[in-house]
């Protein structure tokens, strides 16, 4: 049996961030989610835009559905002109932030070192970073997979004691392509990632680690079963309510 916290993480990217357009997402949400579960979480981040609506809307809903930022600056306050801080999230009753996302990797130039920041920022405030890391096709083709998850967890994690983050792995040339990964791949990939973790001080079997990357509806059933996989960071799929609830009582009926 597993015991480690599932999660079903929705990513809307630059989605469904008008105040119309995410009231009406929530709709369907008081019908679909268990009231009385501990074991599985339901975490949406949605644009900037819309968090304190999105806040209001789901405390109305159920206490159990929690909103998550897709990003934070790891400066406490400043000339940063467009940036959003830890401590304005705070205000917003945010307790969890994505970081290390691949868009933000290769669009926006973050690297390991500035992910470390982040990850040290939030935690130091008692917010959950959901840390992504994944390798692109060029690195899984040349064999540097193991070289690559190796270097974003140990810089992502440096000087990091406090466990009560989430990973995701996310493998570049999955998200968005409609290319799962392959269940051998990612029960492959997430031991491997376990044994890294217990390299670097953590403990592995301890630490939530979800899959992401062109998850949806038909193939979340396989790869919930797998056995060190606690849930899923959902972008494409989770900008339909019904979809992305569809895949949140896959994993609840996993439990
Ligand atoms: P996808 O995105 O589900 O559309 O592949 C996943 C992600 O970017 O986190």
């Amino acid at each position: 049996m597993k015991s480690r916290i599932k999660y079903c993480i929705a990513n809307f990217k630059m989605n469904l961030g008008t105040k119309s357009k995410l009231s009406e997402y929530f709709k369907p949400f008081d019908k679909y989610i268990d009231t009385d579960t501990d074991s599985i979480k339901i975490i949406v981040s949605p644009p900037f835009t819309v968090i304190n609506q999105a806040v209001d809307l789901t405390s109305k809903i159920n206490k159990n559905i929690k909103i998550g930022a897709q990003n934070i600056n790891e400066n406490v306050s400043g000339a940063y002109t467009g940036e959003i801080s830890i401590d304005m999230i705070k205000d917003c009753r945010i307790n969890y932030v994505i970081t290390g996302h691949s868009e933000r990797r290769s669009i926006y130039k973050e690297n390991n070192k500035q992910i470390n920041a982040k990850n040290r920022a939030l935690l130091s405030n008692n917010i959950a970073p959901i840390f992504c890391i994944g390798e692109t096709l060029e690195q899984r083709s040349k064999n540097l997979i193991e070289k690559t998850l190796r270097e974003q967890l140990t810089i992502g994690l440096n000087n990091i004691s406090n466990s009560k983050l989430i990973l995701a792995y996310e493998p570049v040339w999955a998200i968005g392509t409609g290319k799962t990964a392959t269940a051998e791949i990612i029960t492959d990939t997430h031991l491997m990632i376990r044994n890294i973790l217990n390299d670097i001080g953590f403990d592995g079997q301890k630490i939530s680690i979800l899959y992401g990357g062109s998850v949806n509806r038909n193939n979340a059933k396989d790869l919930i079963a797998l056995a060190d996989v606690d849930g899923f960071l959902i972008g494409g799929a989770s900008l339909d309510a019904k979809h992305f609830l569809d895949i949140y009582n896959i994993i609840e009926e996993s439990i």
